[in-house]
């Protein structure tokens, strides 16, 4: 007669821990997907701080600010996901990539196009997971970042269309340190996105 190592394992150690040891089908999915996001993110962070460099070499200081706001808060969203995969007995992994830095319109367009993809095909699959797999910490670190990628995708729809003017000067934006939301004005009291009060936005220019 064979016992199966999580059976012999479930005699010698707390249920909690075989549990950790030996996640379930729907957890390996939610911790997929996490995994996915956590690269994601990692990679977008770099990317955008790289873009940043080269806006301020081309003489762009708003879109550097706002690529420098945009990388903050992909960084607080890789931190977010990297909390919950350890969560489920995990380490976070992430493949960082060389970004492949253009000029400061194929950049916004290439990042644009990056949050386009997060907002409508790789994140709103991740919510019905984690909703499906009842994980609440999942879903939450993946809403905060799909609701912050469709306002990325926004913010930079608008600078392409107005590159032009969007010469000189470093601005400032604002970003939301538990979510990851990205403003440019604190005109409210509490987080859109998350429900914090407005003390916890990081100014980034
Ligand atoms: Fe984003
Ligand atoms: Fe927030």
């Amino acid at each position: 007669m064979f016992a199966t190592l999580e059976a012999i394992l479930s005699l010698l150690l707390p249920a909690a821990v075989v549990a950790r040891t030996y996640p379930t089908s729907e957890t390996t999915t939610t911790l997929d997907n996490l995994q996915t996001a956590f690269n994601g993110e990692s990679n977008a962070h770099h990317r955008y701080a790289a873009f940043a460099k080269k806006a301020d070499e081309e003489g762009y200081g708003p879109v550097a600010s706002l690529f420098r706001a945009a990388s903050r808060a992909e960084e607080i969203h890789a931190n977010n996901h990297a909390a919950v995969i350890r969560m489920l007995g995990a380490v976070p992994k992430a493949t960082i990539e060389m970004p492949n830095v253009k000029t400061t319109k194929e950049n916004l367009a290439a990042a644009m196009e990056g949050e386009i993809y997060e907002r409508d095909k790789m994140y709103p699959p991740f919510v019905e997971e984690a909703k499906a797999s009842k994980n609440s910490a999942a879903l939450k670190t993946i809403t905060y970042a799909l609701k912050t990628e469709a306002e990325h995708a926004r913010l930079y729809s608008q600078a392409l269309k107005n590159l032009d003017a969007m010469r000189g000067k470093a601005m400032t934006y604002y970003v939301c340190t538990v979510c990851g939301y990205t403003v440019e004005k604190l005109d409210f009291l509490r987080c859109l996105v998350c429900g914090m009060t407005k003390d916890k936005y990081e100014a980034v220019s």
